[in-house]
């Protein structure tokens, strides 16, 4: 019997899906769950036949032309695949996979919380509570934006937007999308098509975003759209950092162009932007979208399925490269 293929894991994976690595490869776990220089990665990889990527592991053309001949995949434990330079792999002729749909509902869910926590203020409001500094209730106290009555706005309908688009059903809001395509009616939950950008924004009390990060969306919420968006506007984002000009947006926090922001994801995780840390009206968490225990499994299981069907010579379901 010809040996199991050697899988090289980028980062800690739920238990389950290190048993069953464990139990079909000679699978190198990372129990310290330590981020790899680039140069202890592909030390690493030598002789290996696949890497088990997270985003965290930045494959960008450089390290991929340094790539051992033996790897033959890229398995990615996530469904963006900005950190993976595709074109450098299939030039070198490395399958490349991600994990769409399992992580659409939890993702869906941060830009839910996102959106509610930024316009009611609840990080701040949680931040006086713990620090002990409420004093007492008032009619004047903290008040927030209603999200009932008001129109969403989305950039991006792909699995993310359209998950989010139907969760905010019950939220009395007005849905409003751009997309590169129009989607049929109920595919969009209904909401009102805008051919641009240009064309969405001013209609957009809360805007959220949900379009990969790709050279062509880099910043693409800058300082010109955002002054289309109404004042008081409210910006979530649970895509990519690089997709928002972060100088825009902290400029726009700061006169009150936009009332607050929600944000999950940021340009140069983790060490984000100072000025984020100051000001009270952003609303912000530590890249958490597809972080539950149901979708970091699914996730893990998907990104094996595919690593089954490379080395079984099938054509893995989530090929990207
Ligand atoms: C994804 O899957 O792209 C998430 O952002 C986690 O990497």
């Amino acid at each position: 019997m010809s040996q199991k293929p050697i899988v090289i894991v980028g980062r800690k994976l739920p238990e389950a899906v290190e048993a069953r690595l464990a139990r079909d490869y000679r699978a190198q776990l990372n129990d310290e769950d330590r981020l790899y220089a680039t140069d202890e990665l592909i030390a690493r990889l030598e002789g290996a036949d696949a890497l088990l990527a997270c985003h965290t592991e930045r494959m960008d053309a450089a390290t991929i032309e340094r790539l051992p001949k033996s790897v033959r995949a890229i398995a990615n434990f996530s469904v963006g695949v900005d950190h993976v330079d595709l074109t450098a792999a299939k030039r070198r002729g490395i399958v490349v996979t991600n994990t769409p749909d399992v992580l659409s509902d939890a993702t869906a869910e941060i830009a839910l919380l996102l959106m509610l926590g930024a316009a009611r203020r609840a990080g701040e409001g949680e931040r006086l509570v713990r620090a002990g500094a409420w004093k007492s209730w008032s009619p004047a106290f903290m008040l927030g934006t209603q999200v009932t009555g008001k129109r969403l706005g989305l950039i991006g309908m792909g699995r993310v937007g359209r998950t989010f688009a139907h969760m905010v059903r019950g939220l009395g809001m007005q849905l409003h999308y751009h997309n590169r395509r129009r989607l049929p009616a109920e595919q969009a939950a209904n909401g009102i098509y805008h051919e641009t950008i240009e064309d969405l924004l001013p209609h957009c009390d809360f805007l959220s975003l949900h379009c990969p990060a790709t050279p062509e969306t880099n910043d693409l919420l800058n300082a010109q759209r955002i002054a289309l968006l109404p004042d008081g506007a409210i910006v979530v984002n649970t895509a990519r950092g690089a997709i928002v000009d972060e100088d825009a947006l902290i400029a726009a926090l700061r006169t009150g162009k936009l009332a607050a922001a929600g944000l999950d994801v940021f340009k140069n995780e983790p060490d984000i932007r100072p000025e984020f840390r100051g000001l009270d009206n952003v609303f912000m968490l530590p890249h958490l979208g597809s972080a539950t225990h149901e979708t970091r499994d699914a996730m893990g299981f998907r990104a094996l399925d595919n690593l089954d069907a490379v080395f079984a010579g099938r054509e893995p379901g989530d090929r990207v490269a």
